[in-house]
């Protein structure tokens, strides 16, 4: 085990795949399987194009990337893990203390099977959802961003897949097939996780996306790289650096929007959403209504309130908390509670459970405070220009379809309503038909000049890596 990546092989990696036959031989089947997925479902019409790509050349911290041109299909997708932790130990939980497992304890191999997989299943599933965007891109700068995510979103499918082959025989085999086999948004075989299965339509869902469901990304990986099972902690390790570029586009792209839109506010001294429509940028409220989707959909992700099988995860010592280790407290959760919303008498209120019972809402409300921040930022950059306007989170309980809240008609500010009260608000916290034709109006036709962007976005401050922001990011050809 090294940290630099070897690069001769078929499939690039840095776990001496070539000392196991049986287990080279098995992904090197799937990989032409992956790459007609990739030819079907990846980026549309890209295939031909040279990209300004990072590929990872090492799992050291620094210099782990290289920039270069590269053609897609080309992209070399691997499997790079962090080196190990000598002597590391499970950290939580019932098995806590014993030393971290390099192979699946038989007891939990069904229970790790599933996380691997719907963790697996998030991979393809946003490419899939992405690749339209493409044809629409505000830059050759955004451009080149969403093709760098599309591609190292492969790459962390090929990551669980790696674990499926390795560690779980012929049933791994056959998830990692199923993983080709299911679609975003597909009737029949959609993807597992709600989030997933909604349409990408617009580059303003497409920076949502990044910043909101991303981050869930972040949070799962994270949790899931305290795990006993030290390949998937070690794997999961690796991807978080990749995760945090993701984030950053999505942070970036919000915020370039709504600068754009302030700006051109200040100048015009319009407030008026149908004046700002009119000047070709997107109204505040537009970009808050897709906020109340993207981060409600997204909270859902994380599960129900309370779960059993989180308890089971954790208990196990498969799935911890986020930033375990860094945790005072006994790593078993024996006698904590914690505090879980839930709907009592027509409100909103909090209730004590055994906080075993509350991960996921624990997890839930980690993530909520890294969001908040995020959107305190974007609040500066308007606030900058002296618009009063300011952009909010809406309560948790707010649009929600799993857990305490689901089945509820709940407000943005967290009062509950009659469905005929909530359905008479709808269009004005969700987004409408309308504004999704408004917002896909403006993004007809892509911008292809170098150093030129797109009414409705201001430029970013600085290029990728070392290049200036006119730099030609994609070439055509
Ligand atoms: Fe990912
Ligand atoms: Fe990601």
């Amino acid at each position: 085990m090294t940290s630099n990546i070897d690069y001769i092989d078929k499939i690039p990696n840095n776990v001496d795949l070539g000392r196991d036959r049986v287990l080279q031989r098995a992904l090197e089947h799937w990989q032409p399987a992956y790459m007609g997925w990739w030819y079907d479902m990846g980026p549309n019409e890209s295939h031909n194009y040279d990209v300004y790509l990072r590929t990872a050349i090492s799992v050291d911290a620094e210099g782990w990337a290289v920039f270069d041109y590269v053609k897609m299909p080309q992209y070399r997708w691997g499997i790079f893990l962090v080196p190990p932790t000598q002597g590391r130990e499970v950290n939580f939980g019932v098995n806590k203390g014993q030393p971290a497992w390099q192979d699946v304890p038989g007891e939990y191999r069904s229970m790790l099977r599933r996380l691997i997989v719907t963790q697996g299943d998030t991979e393809p599933a946003s490419v899939e959802q992405q690749r339209m965007l493409g044809m629409c891109a505000p830059s050759l700068y955004d451009l080149r961003n969403i093709y760098q995510v599309n591609v190292e979103e492969g790459r962390h499918l090929w990551a669980m897949v790696y674990l499926l082959h390795r560690y779980f025989g012929r049933d791994g085999r056959e998830e990692a097939e199923a993983l080709l086999d299911r679609r975003s948004g597909d009737v029949d075989n959609p993807r597992i996780l709600g989030a997933f299965n909604e349409p990408t339509p617009d580059w303003l869902a497409f920076y949502m996306f990044t910043f909101f469901t991303d981050r869930d990304g972040k949070f799962q990986l994270s949790s899931l790289a305290e795990s006993g099972f030290d390949p998937l902690a070690r794997t999961c390790r690796f991807m978080l650096t990749e995760e945090a570029h993701h984030m950053f586009v999505g942070e970036t792209g919000v915020g370039r929007i709504v600068q754009r839109t302030a700006e051109v506010m200040a100048e015009n001294k319009v407030d008026d959403a149908d004046h700002v429509r009119a000047l070709g940028v997107i109204d505040l409220e537009t970009v808050q209504r897709y906020l109340n989707f993207h981060y409600s959909v997204t909270l859902d992700l994380f599960g129900g309130d309370v779960s059993s099988n989180a308890a089971s995860f954790y208990t196990t010592g498969l799935k911890g908390r986020y930033e375990e280790t860094k945790i005072q407290d006994d790593h078993q959760l024996t006698d904590a509670t914690y505090k879980v919303g839930t709907v009592k008498d027509g409100r909103v209120i909090d209730e004590e459970i055994p906080a075993l019972n509350a991960l996921n809402e624990r997890l839930r409300d980690d993530y909520i405070g890294e969001v908040q921040a995020g959107v305190d930022r974007w609040n500066k950059v308007i606030e900058k220009t002296g618009v009063p306007f300011r952009l909010r989170l809406p309560h948790k309980s707010f649009h929600r379809q799993i857990g305490n809240f689901a089945g509820h008609h709940i407000s943005p500010t967290g009062d509950v309503l009659t469905e005929k009260q909530w359905n008479a608000k709808r269009d004005e916290w969700l987004p409408s038909q309308a504004d999704y034709t408004f917002v896909q109006a403006m993004m007809t036709g892509r911008v292809v000049e170098p150093g030129k962007f797109a009414n409705w976005i201001a430029p970013p401050r600085r290029g990728v890596h070392t290049q200036p922001i006119d730099f030609e990011y994609v070439r055509f050809n």
